[in-house]
């Protein structure tokens, strides 16, 4: 897509732009995502370009790399792409090809972590504007003498030039989300009573130093972009009137274009917003920036649709869109609204294990499991084309479909009396979730587009494969309640029905918790009893955050630590509903759906799961057995 036809649809998307010294074909905007894709020694190796040059070949007119660390000790994750010495320019320069061979624009974002990394990552102590420590991490970081903070000016901008000389485009400085541009910006992480501390004048004076070396170094048209965070969602962090102050400022020192995002470590689920947050949340902030300045303003937070990023351009919010992790989810986003089949996206559901997994061993994703492994998923037609049957529709069956559908073979999906989207369709009726039934919709129809068969079965197969799926249920339960129903019986109800009678759900699995955000939803008073310190016990701390909040706002009692559960459940009245999911995974507990056994015939399982970790599992290994078949 390197000449932008005009677009009847979406003109304002579709519409290039001058930053600085380059054009930017369109609007749409990879921002800064992290993947671990790196190589150990932080090249960028053929992964982390392969993922990125996806990006550019599905449409995206501007480019930014992951953070890229610009000196060892701000090193934030073990593959962490790098840019802190010249021997990195020769794979830098194969990865400005890549992606610009696809007439994308690329600017690489460059950074240290400050205090929100672990010394156990960067091998040195952390280093911070003031010895405070990250109350995530929670390592005490050295403050940075005046030398210190010279030196890792110099650093930043000896970055920029190797990206220059590599053949990027433009930097990104992340100056957002608590990493040390931040903490030096912000009076909640910048105590100093130095020429670097104080007044916004000082703390601006690094980032500021920056900027001047940069445009000394790089030129004063190469493009250089600052990512803040307009608003940090922490005590004595920063606000939207003093971040306009400082766009402003970065204005004035030549900077081309300012990116608006929000938050810290601490204040993780505003930066990327869980499932069922407005799409486009933070525009407002995007548009009070824009308003301070007369250089571009890019805005980001949940957007997943071209029509909702159109009309934040219309309304003079932002002039760049950029999209997260629904770039994540699907690199040709840009592409099918272009070509009018933006109904084929594959839309990000906001579950966040990319995020999770960016720490650990990569970037994973349960509706894309090509990310990272974009050359694995130029799929190769099979030399011997067979009939597949399968048997379940979950998400995890239906990436199979596809997949093998792909590949050429003749497939069934027989759905069974389940619906479509197995666990996740139930998923998609609890409150806040309903973009787990965009991505069932999603995934279907990219199985049936590939040219599998769902809702039929063949006479004859050749290989049969066949679903299963497991809800933990603590079974001590039934010793108290016999009558007691199981968070499969009520998480498949289409309907959750109101008879008056109270809802105690023991247990606080991912399952059980939404299973009582079902109950408490549907009008019935709620309790959760769990042997657990919080709800949500299997899923990350951020939808653990969400889910607690979406009990309270529902007015669910949550008994945590309950080691006296059986005397608790024993004082509900004989007709409350007893619901039983996971008391504690150390309990002694069974599955509401049997594993039931394979036959011989059978190729294998499939597994299906509802906490979206363990859903991803799934997922993923479907799609090295499928990727592998003959
Ligand atoms: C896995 C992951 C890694 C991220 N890494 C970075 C990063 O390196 N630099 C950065 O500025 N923002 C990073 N972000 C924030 C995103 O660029 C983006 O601002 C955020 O996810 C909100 O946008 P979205 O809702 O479109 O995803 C990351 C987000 C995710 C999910
Ligand atoms: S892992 Fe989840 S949040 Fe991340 S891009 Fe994929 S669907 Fe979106």
């Amino acid at each position: 897509m390197t000449k932008e036809a005009r677009n009847e649809r979406y003109p304002r998307l579709f519409s290039p732009l001058h930053i600085g010294n380059v054009v930017v074909p369109n609007r749409f905007v990879v921002p800064a995502v992290t993947t671990n894709f790196a190589e150990k020694n932080g090249d960028a190796g053929e992964r982390l370009i392969n993922y990125l040059a996806a990006r550019a070949e599905g449409g995206f007119g501007l480019v930014i790399t992951e953070n890229l660390g610009v000196h060892e000790t701000g090193r934030v994750m073990p593959r962490m792409g790098m840019a802190d010495c010249d021997e990195r320019i020769p794979q830098l320069r194969k990865l400005a090809q890549a992606v610009k061979r696809h007439g994308a624009v690329l600017f690489g974002q460059i950074s240290h972590a400050g205090r929100q990394t672990r010394s156990r990552i960067t091998g040195h102590p952390l280093l911070a504007p003031s010895p405070i420590p990250c109350p995530l991490n929670r390592e005490m970081p050295l403050e940075l003498s005046v030398g210190q903070i010279g030196e890792l000016v110099e650093a930043f901008a000896a970055a920029a030039m190797r990206l220059k000389i590599a053949g990027f485009d433009g930097v990104e400085i992340h100056g957002a989300h608590g990493y040390l541009v931040a903490a030096f910006l912000s009076p909640n992480t910048n105590k100093r009573s130095d020429a670097y501390g104080g007044p916004l004048e000082n703390r601006m004076r690094f980032v500021l130093e920056i900027i001047s070396q940069i445009r000394e170094r790089c030129g004063a048209g190469f493009p250089i972009s600052v990512r803040i965070s307009a608003e940090e969602f922490v005590a004595d962090g920063l606000q939207i009137e003093e971040s306009c102050r400082i766009a402003k400022a970065l204005e004035a020192a030549g900077v081309h274009t300012v990116s608006v995002s929000v938050g810290v470590y601490e204040s993780f689920n505003s930066l990327s917003m869980i499932t069922g947050e407005q799409e486009g949340r933070w525009l407002h902030l995007a548009q009070a920036v824009r308003n301070s300045v007369s250089i571009p303003v890019m805005g980001v937070g949940r957007l997943k649709r071209a029509e909702v990023a159109e009309k934040a351009l219309a309304n003079g919010q932002i002039d760049l869109a950029a999209f997260g992790r629904a770039s994540v989810a699907d690199p040709a986003l840009p592409a099918k609204a272009r070509d009018g089949i933006e109904d084929q996206t594959i839309t990000c559901i906001g579950c966040n294990i990319c995020l999770g997994r960016s720490a650990r061993p990569e970037t994973i994703c349960p509706v894309n499991p090509a990310v990272g492994d974009e050359a694995r998923f130029h799929i190769a037609g099979s030399t011997t084309p067979v009939t597949v049957l399968i048997e379940g529709a979950s998400i995890a069956s239906l990436t199979a479909a596809w997949l093998a559908a792909m590949r050429g073979h003749q497939v069934f999906v027989d759905t069974g009396s389940e619906p479509i989207g197995g666990m996740q369709t139930w998923r998609a009726r609890v409150p806040g979730m309903h973009e787990y039934g965009e991505m069932v919709a999603a995934v279907l129809g990219r199985a049936v587009r590939a040219g599998a068969k769902v809702g039929s079965r063949p006479p004859r197969w050749d290989m049969r494969w066949r679903e299963r799926r497991a809800l933990a249920i603590s079974n001590d339960v039934f010793e108290i309640r016999p009558d007691a129903v199981t968070t499969a019986d009520i998480l498949a109800r289409d309907e959750i029905g109101e008879d008056g009678r109270e809802a105690v759900v023991c247990g606080s699995d991912i399952a059980a918790t939404e299973a009582a955000i079902r109950l408490a939803a549907g009008g019935r008073k709620t309790t959760i009893l769990t042997q657990m310190r919080d709800v949500a016990h299997d899923a990350h701390p951020g939808y653990r955050e969400v889910s607690r909040k979406r009990l309270a706002a529902l007015g669910v009692e949550v008994v945590t630590r309950a080691e006296n559960w059986r005397d608790l459940l024993k004082g509900f009245a004989p007709q409350a509903l007893v619901v039983v999911g996971e008391l504690a995974p150390s309990n002694e507990t069974s599955y509401a759906y049997p594993h039931g056994v394979i036959e011989e015939a059978d190729s294998g399982w499939i597994d299906d799961a509802y906490e979206a970790g363990a859903m991803t599992a799934g997922i993923y290994n479907t799609a090295n057995t499928f990727l592998a078949l003959p």
